[in-house]
C-alpha cells in the first residue's frame, strides 16, 4: 500500500471532460501531479483549468491514444461512450464499437509506451443478470462475475476489457488496476440530455417540479440500487491504484435503497410536496443491485464515508443551481 508518491508524476486521465474523470483530474492536480486531461468533448461543469494540459482527442483512433499516452507514467482510462439505464438499454452497437476501440488502443498504447500502471473503470453491469432478480440483493461479490451474463452490451464490453487487462498483464507484464464502479453520483455529473443516471435524473425532476407537484418514476420504484458519492469513489480509485492488487475490485457502497426511497429522500431535501407517478413501460434495469465490499475493505482498508442523505443534498443543490442558471 502507498507504493505511489504522486507528487511530480506525469498522469493521464482519459474521459476528463466527464463526471468522474474531471473530479479525478482536479484531485491529482491538487496532489502535485502533472495532469494531462483528454476527452473528445468538454462538459465544462468544473471550473477550468483542473489539469496541467488539455487535449481534445477521439480515443477510438489508435494514433490519438499514442499521442495521449506519450511520456505518461500513470494512466487512468475512464473514457467511455456511456450513460444511465435509458441510454444503455437503447444503444448497443455504438457502445460496443466505441468502447472496444478506445480500450483496445489504450491498452496497446500503454504497453508500447511502457507506462508504469493503467487503471480501467469497469462497472457493476458486468455482474450476471441471474444474480440480480431480487430487490433485496445482499451484495455482489467479485467472484460472482462468472458464469457470465452481464447487463446488456455495455456490461459485456466492460467484462471483455477486464479480460483484456488480464491478458496484457499476463503476456506483457502491463501493470493494471480494475475497479467495478457501482452507481457513482455527485455534483458536476450529467443531469439532463438522456445520459444521466437515476440520482441526477430524480434531482432534476424534483427541482423542476412545482410545489405541490408530481414526478415520474421509471418502473414501479421497487427496483433497488446502492449509490457511492464521488469523493469516496476518488479515494477508492487512488487506494486501488496505490495497492498491489491486480484483480477487479468493487468500488461502491452496500447501502441498498429502492428507487422509491431514493426519490423520497430527494423530495424531502427539496422541502416540496411531491407525489410520485409511475411509468411501467420505461426501462428500469435489473431488479436489485448491491455491492459487497468485503474484499475492498480488506485489500484497500477503504470504505465509503459519505451518507446517502449528505451526498444527495450536495447533488440536489448543485443541480437546482444549474437548472436556475440554464433557464436564465
Ligand atoms: N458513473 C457511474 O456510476 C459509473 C458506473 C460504472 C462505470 N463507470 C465508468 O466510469 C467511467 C467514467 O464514467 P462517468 O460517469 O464519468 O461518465 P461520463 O460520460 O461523464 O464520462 C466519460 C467521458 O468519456 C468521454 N468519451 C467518450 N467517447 C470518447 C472518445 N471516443 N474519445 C475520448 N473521450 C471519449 C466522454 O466525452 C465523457 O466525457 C466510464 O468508463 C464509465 O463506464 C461509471
Amino acid at each position: 500500500m502507498n507504493s505511489v508518491n504522486w507528487e511530480g508524476k506525469n498522469v493521464l486521465v482519459t474521459g476528463a471532460g466527464g463526471f468522474i474523470g474531471s473530479h479525478l483530474a482536479r484531485k491529482l492536480l491538487d496532489m502535485g501531479c502533472f495532469v494531462r486531461a483528454v476527452d473528445i468533448k468538454w462538459d465544462g461543469y468544473l471550473d477550468e483549468p483542473y489539469y496541467s494540459e488539455k487535449l481534445t482527442l477521439d480515443l477510438r483512433e489508435k494514433n490519438n491514444c499514442i499521442t495521449a499516452i506519450k511520456d505518461m507514467d500513470y494512466v487512468f482510462n475512464l473514457a467511455a461512450n456511456m450513460g444511465g439505464i435509458g441510454f444503455i438499454s437503447e444503444i448497443g452497437a455504438d457502445v460496443l464499437h466505441d468502447n472496444v476501440l478506445i480500450n483496445t488502443h489504450m491498452l496497446q498504447a500503454a504497453h508500447e509506451n511502457n507506462v508504469k500502471r493503467l487503471f480501467f473503470s469497469s462497472s457493476a453491469c458486468i455482474y450476471p443478470i441471474y444474480k440480480q432478480n431480487n430487490p433485496e440483493n445482499v451484495g455482489l461479490k467479485e467472484e460472482d462475475a462468472y458464469p457470465a451474463d452481464p447487463d446488456d452490451f455495455y456490461g459485456w464490453e466492460k467484462l471483455y476489457t477486464e479480460k483484456m487487462c488480464e491478458a496484457y498483464n499476463r503476456d506483457y507484464g502491463l501493470d493494471v488496476r480494475v475497479a467495478r464502479f457501482h452507481n457513482i453520483y455527485g455534483p458536476e455529473g450529467t443531469y439532463q440530455g438522456g445520459r444521466e443516471k437515476s440520482p441526477a435524473a430524480l434531482c432534476r425532476k424534483v427541482a423542476l417540479a412545482s410545489d405541490p407537484g408530481e414526478i415520474e418514476i421509471w418502473g414501479d420504484g421497487n427496483q433497488s440500487r446502492s449509490y457511492c458519492y464521488i469523493d469516496d469513489c476518488l479515494e477508492g480509485i487512488l487506494k486501488l491504484m496505490e495497492s498491489d492488487y491486480r484483480e477487479p475490485l468493487n468500488i461502491g457502497t452496500d447501502y441498498l435503497v429502492t428507487i422509491n426511497e431514493l426519490a423520497d429522500m430527494i423530495i424531502a431535501i427539496s422541502g416540496k410536496n411531491i407525489e410520485k407517478k409511475y411509468d411501467l413501460t420505461a426501462p428500469q434495469g435489473v431488479r436489485g443491485r448491491n455491492a459487497d465490499l468485503t474484499l475492498a475493505k480488506k485489500i484497500l482498508q477503504w470504505e465509503p464515508k459519505t451518507s446517502l442523505q449528505d451526498g444527495l443534498k450536495e447533488t440536489y443543490e448543485w443541480i437546482e443551481h444549474q437548472l436556475k442558471n440554464d433557464s436564465k
